[in-house]
C-alpha cells in the first residue's frame, strides 16, 4: 500500500463525483474510500499468508463501511466503489483498473456457493475488466468474464460473460448495446414471446368455440347466439390499447 496509490484512488473520486466538494471531504466522508484502503492492507496480508488477521481487518472494515470485500479478492487501479453499502466481493474476484461500483452490488459466487467446501481454492467469482461500470443492486455471479468498458444497469443479475464495450440490462442480463450499436432486437424477449404465444393459442381456442356453438346452432335453430366473443383476430399492433399488445409492444420496457 503505496501513498501514490491513495492519492490516486483519492483523485479517482474526486474527478468522479459531482457531488465531492474537496479532497478532504473524499477522505473523511466516501466509505468506498476507507474500505478500498483497508483492502490494500488486508490484501497484502492474505497474500503473506496471514488469513485470520487479513479477514479480521476486513470484517472491521465491513463493520465500519458496510463493504464486505473478501481479502483475497484482486483489486486493479482507481477502483470507485460509490455509497457502498451492501457491497460484496468475494474471495477469487478480479476487478479491473478504473471500475465503478455503486451500492448494493455482489460480485458471488453463484452456483458455487452451495457447493460447500468442495469449491474452496477454486476461481468461483467474477473478472471485471478495465472501465466497467456496475450499477446499483446488480448481482455478477460466478466464474464469468465481464469485458472491458462495460456498463451494467441497475438491478441486472449476470449469470454469463459479457463481451468488451457493451451495456447489459435486465434479468438475466441482456446485451442491448454493443460497440455503441444497439442490439436489443436481436435478442428474444422470453415473457413476451411466451404471452404472444399463449394470445394465439387463445384466439384459436375461441375460433374453435365459434364453429362448435354454429353447429349447436344449426342443429337447434330457435336457440339465441352464443355470446362468444366473434371479433376477428387481428395481429397485435404498436397502437393497439389492448393491455397484452401493450406489453408485447415494450411497455417499461
Ligand atoms: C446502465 C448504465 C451504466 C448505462 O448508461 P449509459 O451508457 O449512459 O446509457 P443510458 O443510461 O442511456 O441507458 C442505455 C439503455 O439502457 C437502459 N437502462 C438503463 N438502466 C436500466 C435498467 N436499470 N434496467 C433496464 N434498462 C436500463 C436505458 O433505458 C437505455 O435504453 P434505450 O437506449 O433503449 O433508451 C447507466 O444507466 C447506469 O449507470 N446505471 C446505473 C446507475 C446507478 O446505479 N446509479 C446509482 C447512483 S445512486
Amino acid at each position: 500500500m503505496t501513498l501514490s496509490r491513495i492519492k490516486e484512488n483519492i483523485d479517482a473520486i474526486y474527478d468522479q463525483d459531482p457531488a465531492a466538494r474537496s479532497r478532504l471531504e473524499v477522505v473523511l466522508c466516501y466509505p468506498g474510500f476507507h474500505a478500498i484502503t483497508v483492502h490494500q492492507l488486508s490484501h497484502s496480508l492474505w497474500t503473506a499468508g496471514l488469513y485470520t488477521l487479513a479477514r479480521f481487518i476486513a470484517h472491521l472494515s465491513r463493520v465500519t463501511t458496510g463493504i464486505e470485500i473478501h481479502p483475497g479478492a484482486t483489486l486493479g487501479r482507481r477502483v470507485f466503489i460509490d455509497h457502498g453499502m451492501g457491497v460484496v466481493i468475494g474471495e477469487t474476484a478480479v476487478i479491473g483498473d478504473d471500475v465503478v461500483i455503486y451500492q448494493g452490488v455482489t460480485l458471488g459466487a453463484g452456483a458455487a456457493a452451495r457447493m460447500g467446501s468442495a469449491t474452496r481454492g477454486m476461481k468461483r467469482h467474477p473478472t471485471l475488466g478495465n472501465g466497467v461500470i456496475v450499477g446499483s443492486g446488480a448481482e455478477i455471479q460466478g466464474d464469468i468474464t465481464v469485458g472491458d468498458n462495460v456498463r451494467i444497469a441497475s438491478g441486472s443479475i449476470l449469470l454469463k460473460d459479457v463481451p468488451d464495450n457493451s451495456i447489459v440490462v435486465g434479468v438475466p442480463g441482456r446485451v442491448i448495446y454493443r460497440d455503441g450499436q444497439k442490439v436489443k432486437d436481436e435478442v428474444p424477449d422470453i415473457e413476451a414471446e411466451a404471452i404472444k404465444s399463449l394470445k394465439e393459442r387463445i384466439h384459436k381456442l375461441e375460433k374453435q368455440l365459434l364453429s362448435v356453438s354454429a353447429c349447436i346452432q344449426s342443429l337447434q335453430p330457435s336457440t339465441p347466439m352464443s355470446s362468444v366473443n366473434e371479433e376477428e383476430d387481428e395481429p397485435t399492433s404498436p397502437t393497439s390499447t389492448d393491455p397484452v399488445d401493450v406489453f408485447l409492444h415494450g411497455a417499461g420496457i
